[in-house]
C-alpha cells in the first residue's frame, strides 16, 4: 500500500487558508493513507483556552472534518489529521480519521505537553485501532510518543500502522520512533510541521520538521527536512507489521512476560 504525509507551516488562526492549502496539495496526490500534522488548521501556540475554544471545531460536524470527508471520497484515500476539537464546553487536541466512505472516528490526545495543559482537556477517547479496509491504523498525537504504553497498546490492539500527527519541539522524537517501531513491529508515519511561533513574547517555539516513515525493522524509509514544507508518498509492505516474529525462536508478543510486568 502507499502511505503519505504532508509537512506544513500553518499561518496561526487562518483555518480556511491552511485547510485550502492542504486540500490543494492532497488533491494532486495518490495514496491509501495520508497523515497530516497536529493542529494543522490553527497552528499551535494559543494564548489561552478561550482562543483555542474560538478556533476549535466539532468533529465530525465542523468545516475541517467535512472538507476532508469530501476530499477523501474524491481521491479515494484515508486521511488522519490533527485539529483543535470543541466538544461541549471542553477543547481537545484531537485527530480525526476519514475514508472514502466517510467519517471513521477520532482520538483526543492523552498526554498533553507543557502549556497544552492550560489549554486543552486531557483526552477521554480510548486508544483505538481503525480498519480502513486496507490497513489497521492506530492514532497517537505528538507527545504521546514519550509514553511507550501508547504505541504498545495500539500494537497489542492490532495496529499495522500508527498515524502520528505532530508539532514536535523535542529533538529526540524522530530517533525514538525507531525504537517504538522495533518494540512493536509497526510502521509509524509521523507528520510534523516546520516554522517558528512566538505568539507569547519570550516563549518562541521552533518546530523541528523531520516528518518520516519508519518500518517495523526500524528503517527510516524517508525523513523530511528540518525547515521546508513538503509531502511524500511511499510504498510499504503491511506483511512486515503483521509478522511479529523476531527470529525462529522469538516472537515479540508471545514472548512477553506479563507475569513479571505486574506492579503490586
Ligand atoms: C507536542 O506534543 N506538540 C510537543
Amino acid at each position: 500500500m502507499k502511505v503519505g504525509f504532508v509537512q506544513n507551516n500553518p499561518l496561526f488562526g487562518s483555518i480556511t487558508n491552511n485547510l485550502a492549502r492542504m486540500a490543494s496539495v492532497l488533491a494532486e496526490q495518490s495514496a491509501d493513507l495520508f497523515v497530516l500534522p497536529e493542529l494543522f488548521t490553527t497552528g499551535y501556540q494559543f494564548l489561552d483556552r478561550e482562543e483555542a475554544c474560538r478556533l476549535a471545531e466539532p468533529i465530525p460536524d465542523g468545516l475541517t472534518t467535512q472538507t476532508l470527508v469530501s476530499l477523501a471520497r474524491n481521491i479515494n484515500t484515508t486521511i488522519v489529521a490533527g485539529i483543535a476539537e470543541r466538544e461541549g464546553d471542553a477543547v481537545y487536541n484531537s485527530a480525526l480519521m476519514v475514508g472514502p466512505k466517510g467519517y471513521l472516528g477520532k482520538y483526543q490526545k492523552a498526554h498533553l505537553f507543557d502549556s497544552e495543559k492550560k489549554i486543552f482537556a486531557p483526552g477521554t477517547t480510548p486508544l483505538e485501532v481503525f480498519d480502513t479496509g486496507i490497513a489497521r491504523v492506530g492514532i497517537m498525537i505528538c507527545f504521546d510518543w514519550r509514553f511507550p504504553e501508547t504505541a504498545r497498546t495500539l500494537a497489542l490492539k492490532g495496529a499495522d500502522i500508527i498515524a502520528h500527527p505532530a508539532n514536535l519541539v523535542l529533538e529526540h522524537c524522530p530517533e525514538a520512533m525507531i525504537t517504538r517501531c522495533l518494540e512493536n513491529r509497526v510502521f509509524i508515519v509521523t507528520a510534523d510541521r516546520v516554522g517558528i511561533e512566538e505568539r507569547i513574547e519570550g516563549q518562541p517555539l521552533k518546530f523541528i520538521g523531520q516528518s518520516q516513515v519508519v518500518t517495523p525493522d526500524g528503517d527510516i524509509l524517508y525523513r523530511a527536512s528540518v525547515d521546508q514544507e513538503e509531502f511524500k508518498v511511499l510504498e510499504i509492505d503491511l506483511h512486515q507489521a503483521r509478522d511479529k516474529r523476531i527470529n525462529s525462536l522469538n516472537h515479540l508478543f508471545e514472548d512477553r512476560r506479563e507475569d513479571l510486568y505486574r506492579i503490586e
